[in-house]
């Protein structure tokens, strides 16, 4: 889910700064927090964003909601003392793990903290206000439903990179120029990685003819395209059906027709289309004739892209993306770079293995392999668990100065070919033992990649039956990270694996 770009991320230091002012006397005054507060802020791309809290309080209890650019969401668990304040707000990526949100009033401001699961700290101020940051545009009537046609893309996952996971609003021309250098000479485009995404925080305002212009971030989207097709790759962009992106940039409501057009005219080859702020406007059950309507925009220019859906999972896109003209479509909420999120959307996946297929694939997010928030064998894992699963493989990570390492686990031959088997068949867990599970693929050469994960706080020995693979007699087993050959075994394979680590296999019968 969004995490919002307004605020700065601060450190420890800081954090204890503003903490421990809440004890200051001269911060106390016994105040009514009802009604609003709003922060704002332009950022050096000349956007800006705004968050208004919306406070009732009765007692010392506080409730409310907050209202983001992308949506609202609701106060619980919320109080005061006059003095500081504490409240939760459930994010629709997680229901399990609240953001926490506490803060010091001081007159007409509050000093605010929030701490979103998977991420740092975030302060902001925010002030007494009667803004309301407005309503919403009226709704434009929906098109009736129809099939848009394949637009022959994506025959295996998409692979590439993605700005978002690593740089988030500190995206640019130059950072973009430098990521397609890297990635021409480092092997990764040779090994496929061909898509360089650039996510939310591109946008600038429209021109008087409503046509959408790049930021100052961005002086020439051609040019910059341009420079990526001379390195041999593709340019993805993003975009959101509502007025506003999840980072509180121009979207494309209303310019549906008119933003893809634009970007054909650039050379655009893939786009990524959040949700964010159409929430405001539609529904749930709206989703899909909302998507249908840049499918079908994109199929008008003629160029071929690669359509892109960001929308959480909600409303079960894998059952329609297909039908709106969509390669792909997100299965989970916002990927962190860490173990705990990694397990929790990861091995969720095993409903939706008979939705994937060539030109249609579940994306279960981007990569977060080499940002350094998880170690290597939990990396290996995310990498095995997404070549299962059939998903896009897009490095979210700064592909400039990768260790050696990530630069292993990204590019391992063996582990991409799996993903990219053109049989697209999706992995099924196959069979759990507490923490510890085997997932399988069946790949088109007839023989099958099989994950022995351990998901447990300890290393633990994990097993594949050669029965639960629906096999007998005696196989090869090929493993996929140490690249070594053990032949002929009989029954099934035990292997040691290391905590939130992966032996990543390929059977074959031996004939
Ligand atoms: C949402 C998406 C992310 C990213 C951000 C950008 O949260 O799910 O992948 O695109 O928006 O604002």
């Amino acid at each position: 889910m969004p995490r919002s770009l307004t605020a700065k991320l601060i450190g420890p230091p800081l954090l204890w700064f503003l903490l421990s002012a809440a004890t200051f006397p001269s911060a106390t005054s016994a105040a009514d927090l009802t009604g609003r507060w709003l922060n704002e802020e332009t950022v050096p791309d000349g956007n800006t964003t705004q968050i208004v809290i919306v406070f009732q309080q009765t007692g010392s209890h506080l409730g409310g909601k907050i209202i983001f650019s992308w949506g609202e969401l609701r106060i619980s668990n919320g109080s005061t003392d006059g003095k500081t304040f504490k409240f939760d707000l459930m994010t629709p990526a997680d229901d399990k793990n609240p953001a926490k949100y506490e803060g010091t009033i001081q007159g007409d401001e509050l000093q605010v903290i929030s701490h979103w699961p998977g991420n740092n700290n975030t302060a902001y101020t925010a002030k007494r206000t009667s803004n309301t940051m407005g309503d919403p545009p009226a709704r434009i009537a929906l098109p009736a439903l129809h099939p848009v046609p394949y637009n022959g893309l994506a025959a295996t996952p998409p692979m590439g990179w993605n700005s978002w996971n690593h740089f988030e609003g500190r995206v640019s021309d130059a950072v973009v120029r430098e990521i397609a250098d890297a990635m021409a000479s480092n092997g990764m485009r040779d090994a496929g990685y061909i898509y360089i995404n650039i996510d939310d925080t591109w946008e600038g305002k429209r021109d008087a003819a409503g046509n959408i212009q790049s930021n100052n971030k961005f002086p020439d989207m051609k040019a910059l395209a341009d420079y990526v097709h001379g390195k041999g790759m593709k340019l993805g962009i993003y975009s959101s059906p509502g007025p506003k992106t999840c980072g509180g940039y121009e979207g494309s409501y209303g310019h549906e027709q008119q933003d893809a057009k634009t970007y054909a005219q650039w050379g655009i080859d893939y786009l990524k289309y959040d949700w964010c702020s159409a929430g405001r406007i539609y529904r749930n059950e709206d989703l899909r004739a909302v998507y249908q309507k840049m499918g079908d925009a994109l199929q008008a220019t003629g160029r071929p892209i690669v359509y892109s859906l960001c929308e959480y999972g909600m409303d079960d896109p894998w059952k329609w993306g297909p039908s709106v003209g969509a390669n792909l479509w997100r299965t989970t909420g916002d990927i962190t770079d860490h173990w705990s999120a990694l397990d929790y959307t990861g091995f969720a996946q095993n409903d939706l293995a008979p939705y994937a297929a060539p030109g249609h694939w579940n994306d279960p997010d981007m990569l977060e392999v080499g940002n350094g928030g998880m170690t290597d064998d939990e990396y290996r894992a995310h990498m095995s668990l997404w070549a299962l699963l059939a998903a896009p493989l897009l490095a979210g990570n700064d592909i400039r100065t990768m260790s050696a390492a990530t630069r292993e686990i990204l590019l391992n031959p063996e582990v991409v070919a799996v993903d990219q088997d053109p049989a697209g068949h999706q992995a099924k867990r196959i069979s759990k033992q507490g923490d510890l599970e085997v997932w399988a693929r069946p790949l088109s050469d007839g023989f099958q990649a099989v994950g022995l994960f351990n998901r447990s706080a300890a290393t633990a020995q994990v097993t594949v039956r050669w029965s639960d693979l629906g096999l007998s007699g005696t196989q090869d087993v090929r493993d996929l990270w140490t690249h070594k050959t053990t032949a002929s075994v009989r029954d099934g394979y035990s292997q040691l694996v290391p905590i939130h680590g992966v032996v990543f296999l390929k059977i074959v019968p031996v004939k």
